[in-house]
């Protein structure tokens, strides 16, 4: 499975690609950067500055989503109970040998990082963090049932390479284990995942794009438990779906991964959702991106 070359993206950070998935694991624009507004910044880190957070990182990769959380937790002297779920421990082992990496972070992640790296788990008097290796459809299960979380950051491939960590299913168990007002976070703007979550009781925000003339029209989705207007907190990286995007869910691009017991492969759960697809009447895709003068570069789910 873990074939990886390395790729040195545009704002100097290194990251890696995968042959089995054919997809890098960031953007080419920047791995650090991608990070940085597609999950840190959305995570409103300050809320928890002196206080106890819980948070979840599902495909934890080479690690840069919860070293950039680990980073700012340190600064402001933050609790954290944090658990992760990764089939692979070579994309770990991989930032662990990269010097460029560690430099980007407070000396802390790596010695954390290492100790992950040997023992799957570390503990001081600040983080407790345990991390599962394996399929997380199944590793999910194994978090105790008592772990709620403020955070969940989910990275996956995209849905088109990786639908497992997509689906109904698998999300459904994913939301179960958000705090109420908890956010889950992921850098995917895929009607079929944005309907998903909704359609799982969760209130959905797109991640704005950035100012830098960046074609894509979101850089993500923030999905919140149980929102409560009075109880949350305006978060200046996202807001509510604009009506392109309320359109887009209503295409057959928001037809739904679908993965019944938690085992099928890749190919069985693309095939059954373009059969799916085939036999709606939903509006074709297509016909959504000519109206809005979409082009494929744009549409990066
Ligand atoms: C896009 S990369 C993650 C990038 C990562 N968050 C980072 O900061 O480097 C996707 C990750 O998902 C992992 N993965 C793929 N399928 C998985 C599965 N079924 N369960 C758990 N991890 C999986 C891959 O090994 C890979 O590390």
């Amino acid at each position: 499975m873990s074939e990886l070359i390395e790729v040195l993206t545009k704002d100097g950070s290194y990251s890696l690609r995968s042959v089995f998935f054919q997809e890098n694991f960031h953007s080419l624009s920047g791995a650090l950067e991608e990070t940085k507004r597609k999950f840190t910044a959305p995570s409103d880190l300050q809320r928890f500055q002196g206080k106890s957070l819980n948070v979840l990182d599902i495909c934890f990769g080479l690690g840069y989503n919860t070293a950039s959380l680990l980073n700012e937790l340190i600064k402001q002297k933050s609790l954290l109970n944090w658990y992760a779920l990764e089939i692979d421990k070579k994309p770990l082992e991989y930032a662990l040998r990269n010097k460029s990496f560690q430099k980007s972070w407070n000396p802390q992640v790596k010695k954390i990082f290492k100790s992950l790296y040997k023992n799957d788990c570390f503990e001081d008097q600040f983080f407790k963090c345990r991390i599962f290796w394996g399929d997380a459809r199944e590793k999910i299960n194994i978090i105790p049932a008592a772990n709620k979380f403020d955070l969940i950051y989910l990275d996956g491939f995209s849905p088109q390479k990786c639908p497992q960590v997509w689906t109904i299913e698998f999300l459904s168990k994913v939301t179960q284990k958000l705090n109420p007002q908890g956010y889950l976070i992921t850098y995917s703007s895929s009607a079929a995942v944005r309907n998903t979550l909704r359609n799982l009781g969760l209130k959905i925000f797109t991640i704005k794009p950035s100012d830098n003339g960046s074609t894509f029209w979101s850089q993500g989705t923030v999905a919140i438990a149980k929102f409560d207007k009075n109880k949350f907190i305006p978060n200046l990286s996202f807001e509510k779906l604009s009506l392109m995007e309320e359109e887009h869910l209503l295409t057959k691009a928001g037809i739904p991964y679908r993965d019944q017991n938690l085992n099928s492969s890749k190919d069985d759960i693309i095939k059954r959702r373009l059969e799916e697809q085939l036999l709606s009447n939903l509006i074709p895709t297509k016909k959504w991106r000519e109206k809005w003068g979409m082009t494929k570069l744009a549409f990066k789910s």
